[in-house]
């Protein structure tokens, strides 16, 4: 897909579907404006019958027979006083999806006079891209994959605009990924494959790469992470890369979830715990590898970034993990399993130890940890857990301008209590109400404390159940583009 910016007014411009947003009280003007197009008093009934006043998120299609344009979408932006990028973002995705793959030339015609051109042109540029995705890979006949070729952005200032196009398609294609390998089913990725996948950007992008197996885990006494990979016959893998730009003052871990399935082992997903979905238990990683593409290519400076993923399946067999085990991380704490079910947190554990002793200046980790945060907040919005008010704004600017949901919930050191063992140093799991708080708190126990520490529970993020926004049903990659926002911006500063 070729994205670009065209100084054209809206009578010059030919093309196959034309994408036009509506201010809610601009019908009129819009009539007008067209009206060389489309004859006004035709445009102004099909406007009635359709009762489109350009609220947000309405919608009518006008099919041309004659003339340079073949159909135009008029979309709803809401009012001129409440517009934000997000809007456009929003409408960008309503108008793609009227648009088929085979439509070859696509319009964009939005009020970018309201806006940093660099920023509309972003937000709309990857709204097209991410809301006409298909992952065909496992059709075998596959059908209607004909991608949209050329996107122009019509009146919007093309110097402007240059750099921050160029960075869609990097951005894009790191969301993919990461949306590709949610999406894939744990016979296809399983750990060994995530490493490959990690193999691949290295060899592709020139990336340092560690891959650690079992036995060097074992060397490193990552026990609590080795024990949930033992009820499965295939070897865990311990994926490390790196990122190095020519100088860098920073140097920060990314660390992602990569649970290729979670059965929930002995403590088996029963009922309605959805054990099918459990192939997405590897988001956290996803995302991690999606956002080590977009760095890659982008290549940011100022900032080494580190990506790691202890990626192993939580199943059972003979060897599997009982509940009530005890077991030792590596940082020579002993954690009683109460459930093993909780496995995430176990992996994480020697992670975020192997990740202190790199010195980074700080870590974050993604997780679909708990189904505790999917009550809390839903599908559109992560949790964030950090001591670390600095690194909270950072995160939460990073994630607002990347249209991604995200609220900082509490870390109550109290609820500590909770994952209180009375044989061990600490149990996996606390009680249900606080279920997200305490995991987070169990993770903080193999974090140094002098190092800043976030952790965002994607459990309810990584997928969507209906088309959203920019998101198709399933894997929404979510995480990519805020990770990338936030690196971009450590480019010109220190933590
Ligand atoms: N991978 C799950 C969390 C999850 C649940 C993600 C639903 C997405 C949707 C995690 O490993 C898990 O099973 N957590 C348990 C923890 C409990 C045993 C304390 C949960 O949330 O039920
Ligand atoms: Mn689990
Ligand atoms: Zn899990």
């Amino acid at each position: 897909m070729q994205i670009s910016a065209v100084s054209k007014g809206i009578n010059e411009w030919s093309g196959s579907v034309l994408i036009a947003g509506v201010l809610e009280g601009a019908i009129e003007n819009q009539i007008n404006l067209f009206k060389d197009i489309i004859k006004d008093t035709y445009l102004k009934q099909k406007f009635i019958n359709a009762k489109f006043e350009g609220k947000r998120s309405q919608k009518v299609s006008v099919e041309l027979v004659e003339g340079r344009i073949k159909k135009i979408v008029f979309v709803g932006l809401g009012k001129a006083e409440n517009l934000l990028i997000n809007d456009l973002r929003k409408a960008a995705s309503t108008g793609a999806r009227q648009v088929s793959g085979c439509e070859s030339k696509l319009g964009i015609y939005f009020p970018w006079d309201a806006f940093d051109p660099s920023s509309a042109a972003f937000a709309v540029g990857e709204a097209i891209k991410l809301t006409s995705f298909k992952d065909l890979r496992f059709k075998s006949k596959p059908k209607d994959s004909a991608e949209i070729k050329e996107v122009e952005l019509i009146g919007l200032d093309s110097k402007a605009a240059e750099l921050a196009i160029s960075e869609i398609n990097p951005i894009c294609e790191g969301v993919k990924l990461a949306r590709e390998l949610v999406s894939a089913p744990p016979n296809h990725l399983t750990p060994y494959q995530l490493a490959k996948e990690a193999e691949n950007l290295a060899t592709d992008y020139d990336l340092d790469l560690k891959i650690l197996n079992k036995k060097e885990c074992e060397e490193k006494n990552m026990g609590a992470y080795l024990a949930v990979a033992k009820g499965s016959d295939l070897e865990p893998k311990f994926i490390h890369l790196k990122y190095s730009p020519k100088s860098s003052k920073n140097k920060v871990v990314l660390i992602g979830k990569g649970l290729t399935f979670d059965s929930g082992g002995y403590n088996l997903k029963v009922g309605a715990s959805q054990i099918e979905k459990m192939k997405y238990d590897m988001g956290g990683s996803a995302s991690v590898l999606g956002a080590a593409r977009a760095i890659a290519e982008l290549k940011p400076n100022n900032t080494e970034v580190h990506f790691i993923v202890a990626a192993c399946e939580n199943m059972i067999n003979g060897s599997a993990l009982h509940p009530g085990d005890i077991v030792k991380a590596s940082n020579g704490k002993t954690i009683e399993v109460n459930n093993t079910d909780a496995e995430g947190r176990l992996t994480l554990a020697d992670a975020l130890v192997y990740a202190c002793k790199l010195e980074p200046s700080a870590i974050v980790d993604l997780a679909t940890l708990t189904g505790a945060c999917v009550i809390a907040l839903g599908d559109e919005i992560a949790g964030l857990w950090t001591d670390n008010d600095q690194l909270s704004e950072q995160l939460t600017r990073a994630a607002s301008k990347a249209g991604e949901g995200i609220w900082r919930m509490p870390m109550q050191d109290s609820y500590k209590s909770g994952i209180k063992s009375s044989i061990a140093d600490l149990q996996n799991t606390g009680p249900r109400p606080g279920g997200s708080i305490t995991a987070a708190l169990f993770l903080k126990e193999f974090v140094s404390s002098s190092i800043p520490w976030a952790h965002i529970d994607i459990a309810g993020t990584c997928w969507t159940e209906k088309d959203r926004d920019i998101n198709p049903k399933g894997a929404t990659g979510y995480g990519v583009r805020t990770l990338v926002n936030w690196i971009k911006e450590l480019s010109f500063k220190a933590i």
